[in-house]
């Protein structure tokens, strides 16, 4: 049987996704050992308390359909941003608005740009639609590089994506930096960028795209519920996007792409100022005893202002499996030359201080 002609040609090219390792997978190797997942870049701890009441009052509505406009989140989303409702988009993750922007946008006629090594769903989604990827290298700072990336576009560039901060390296993006790349770019390009990790942020010089978002430039903003407000498994995100941009995604989603009970918990979540400050400054103060550890035992690493940090191994495979070993479960970047570790709870912490002093002082 051939089923290769039963399938679009450009799949053959695509690697499915590859989520990092589960606890279970990591127990096989660290046998009776605490395991720590730090390999997905998710909140250590539940979802925030609000939201946990908030979904567990829904529960008996799960007999009807969600509210497959998410009217009262995108209200919400849009008084709190300071936008329109119609300029809101929410998808099943910051995920699905990813692949329903390529959708709408890409053909194989079209290029899209972004820096690599990055979240790896800009490349997917292009390959997918079959348009071409133009990859850049990161600054020295582990950021993107805008202006090697504005660089990149040309005549047939639709999309440009900007991770700040970047996954997996942690960089940020500077307003006066991102000011200058928008300005620099021609209209016919839809920037997108990705600010999945942007409420870990404590550097008041990280780019507020907002800022240049006027409805009518051709500029997506795309966050996430995922981390800081430990919505994971929920799989819920939103994008700020011009009308247009919105009604063609609308035409693409499926019916009741969220979920209620999402919907529920991230409206609860939404105006939780002080536990998202609280969660922001718990994550700094892991990152900084990682920080601690990675200076001591001589590891370099990437500044980061997110919930992982990106650092150097030669042999990251080793590193990896080491590390797994000790129930450290971290996510290895063989190609880049590195291992980005979860940055986690007090506990996660210290399992990964006691495997890098293991690894590196003896
Ligand atoms: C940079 C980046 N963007 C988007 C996403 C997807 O987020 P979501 O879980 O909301 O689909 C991730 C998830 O890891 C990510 O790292």
């Amino acid at each position: 049987m051939n089923w290769r002609k039963f399938f679009i040609p450009q799949l053959e090219r695509v690697r499915p996704y590859e989520p990092g390792l589960r606890e279970e997978q990591a127990q096989q190797v660290a046998v009776g050992k605490p395991i720590y997942k730090l390999s997905s870049n998710e909140s250590p701890y539940p979802p925030f308390p609000v939201a946990l009441g908030a979904m567990t009052e829904c529960l008996t509505t799960l007999n009807r359909y969600s509210d497959g406009s998410a009217g009262a989140l995108k209200a919400s989303i849009a008084a709190k941003f300071n936008v329109k409702p119609e300029q809101i988009m929410v998808g099943n993750g910051a995920n699905e608005l990813l692949s329903l922007l390529a959708q709408s946008c890409l053909d194989e006629h079209s290029r899209v740009a972004y820096c690599s090594p990055s979240f790896v769903v800009y490349r997917l989604s292009a390959q997918i639609a079959n348009a071409a990827c133009d990859e850049v290298a990161l600054d020295a700072q582990g950021g993107f590089d805008l202006e090697a990336l504005a660089s990149a576009v040309g005549s047939h560039t639709k999309i440009v994506y900007v991770c700040s901060p970047n996954n997996p390296s942690g960089g940020i993006v500077r307003q006066r930096q991102f000011t200058r790349f928008i300005h620099a770019l021609p209209r016919s390009v839809l920037v997108v960028v990705d600010m999945a990790y942007a409420d870990f942020v404590q550097d008041p010089d990280h780019a507020d795209p907002l800022a240049l978002f006027d409805g009518n430039r051709p500029l997506v903003i795309l966050r996430s519920f995922s981390k800081i407000y430990g919505l994971a498994g929920l799989r819920i995100g939103f994008g700020i996007a011009p009308e247009p941009v919105v009604q063609a995604v609308d035409k693409l989603r499926e019916p009741f792409n969220v979920n209620t009970v999402a919907q529920v918990a991230a409206l609860a979540s939404l105006h939780d100022d002080s536990e998202l400050a609280r969660r922001r400054e718990t994550n700094a103060g892991q990152r900084a005893r990682l920080y601690k550890i990675l200076d001591r035992v001589g590891l370099t690493y990437f500044h980061s202002e997110a919930n992982f940090v990106w650092v150097h191994f030669d042999d990251p495979a080793w590193a990896f499996s080491e590390l797994m070993k000790r129930g450290v479960i971290v996510r290895p970047f063989p190609a880049a030359g590195g291992l980005r570790i979860g940055v986690g709870s007090h506990e996660a912490t210290l399992a990964t201080i006691e495997a890098l002093e293991a690894l590196f002082c003896r």
